[in-house]
């Protein structure tokens, strides 16, 4: 098995799949959430490197999203509408039931030869769950839903009887048919999950195959993996890394800065301070506070994932630097959001990637 630091790092894209582009802000964003746009930019992201889609879960306004369009229905359009991209759908425990799920991406893998992959992810919108009239369960209940509902996944996409006694699901004997696509070091879907608090970081370590970051320094990075690995080092396991980042790079520093001085000058104030009330649900409700937007301030929540945070702000030189930064860190994977997404995904392609992988083999380069 190849080291984490001999293998090229992964890009992926936040699909923006719900109204309002990645930042809570009245600038303006050359980004649509209609099909037809999302369709053209899948096709120019896999032609500029990107090798993993990420698609949103949200079912009612929030952070400015006043229109969203459904996450796995959405991820198989832009499946069949590429030809490599993998497309990670997002989903909900207590909105799926787990089996219906498994077959879903069961069928989207063979649609799709083999490019279906699901996020899990716990939640943190109280409204959401109570006004489609589901019960809202406390932190770490959530977490213990999705831990069954990841053992659920594996069990049904790998065994002919598969069987699960969970406090939350069970399977008897039930032989899923068929099975998904498996290949070389992919038995079934990958299985992401999203959350930075302890009980996400226990489950990442004990269950999923790759964890994401809320944007994060490189050293913010290197801990949560440290905890994570901490878990998943005495199972045996190897959990991968992927980090949230909203991209901004421009032909000199000074516009690249002066562009994200305007978004937040120009933030949705209510949008962003509603969304800033209903995210203490997540981190902030635990024990020991920790988790996704534990200390988020009014500026880091204009772009919703903390994105501001990993500064991938600069010239295409300084943002392939700082990629590198957060690869030594331990990242497998960057997630990106930008602000006007065909222009900055192809910019990205030509000015950025190279870049990378170019500072990526000098670091495999023997010291003389
Ligand atoms: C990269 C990433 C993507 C996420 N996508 C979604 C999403 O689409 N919908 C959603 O409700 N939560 C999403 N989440 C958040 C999860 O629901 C998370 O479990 C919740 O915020 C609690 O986080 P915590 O464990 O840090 O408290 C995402 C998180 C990350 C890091």
């Amino acid at each position: 098995m190849t080291s984490p630091a001999t293998e090229p790092l992964k890009f992926a894209y936040w699909v923006p799949n719900v109204s309002g582009g990645l930042v809570v802000s009245k600038i303006e964003q050359r980004t649509d959430w209609s099909y037809d746009y999302n369709k053209k930019l899948a096709q120019l992201a896999e032609k500029n490197g990107f090798e993993y889609a990420l698609s949103q879960v949200r079912y009612i306004a929030s952070y400015g999203a006043a229109y969203q369009h459904e996450s796995t229905s959405f991820s198989l359009a832009l499946l069949l509408a590429t030809e490599r991209l993998k497309v990670i759908a997002a989903v909900h425990p207590g909105l799926w039931q787990p089996g219906v799920l498994a077959k879903w991406l069961a069928t989207a893998d063979h649609i799709s030869g083999g490019r279906a992959a699901v996020n899990v992810v716990s939640g943190w919108f109280k409204d959401e769950f109570t006004k489609l009239g589901e019960p809202w369960l406390e932190h770490g209940e959530r977490y213990r839903r999705s831990e069954e509902f990841i053992r659920y996944l594996r069990e049904i996409w790998t065994s002919d009887a598969a069987e699960l006694n969970g406090d939350f699901y069970r399977l008897h004997d039930f032989d899923l048919k068929p099975k998904p696509l498996a290949s070389e070091g992919r038995p079934h879907p990958e299985i992401f999950q999203g959350g930075n608090s302890s009980d996400a970081k226990g489950m990442a370590g004990r269950v999923s195959d790759w964890y994401f970051a809320n944007g994060n320094t490189p050293e913010g990075l290197a801990a949560q993996i440290k905890d994570v690995n901490a878990v998943a080092g005495p199972l045996g396991r190897r959990v991968r890394f992927g980090i949230n980042g909203f991209i901004v790079a421009r032909d000199t520093e000074k516009e690249a800065r002066d562009t994200v001085r305007e978004i937040i000058d120009k933030a949705d104030r209510e949008a962003v301070e509603g969304f800033g009330s209903a995210v203490k649900q997540a981190g902030q409700s635990t024990g020991d506070k920790t988790g996704m937007w534990q200390d988020s301030t009014f500026e880091d929540l204009v772009q919703y994932n903390d994105g501001f945070r990993t500064g991938l702000i600069g010239t295409p030189e300084q943002v392939a630097e700082r990629i590198v930064e957060l690869k030594r860190a331990g990242a497998d994977l960057i997630l990106g959001g930008f602000l006007h997404y065909l222009e900055d995904v192809e910019y990205f392609g030509q000015r950025v990637l190279p870049l990378v992988r170019e500072l990526e083999a000098q670091q495999l380069e023997p010291v003389a």
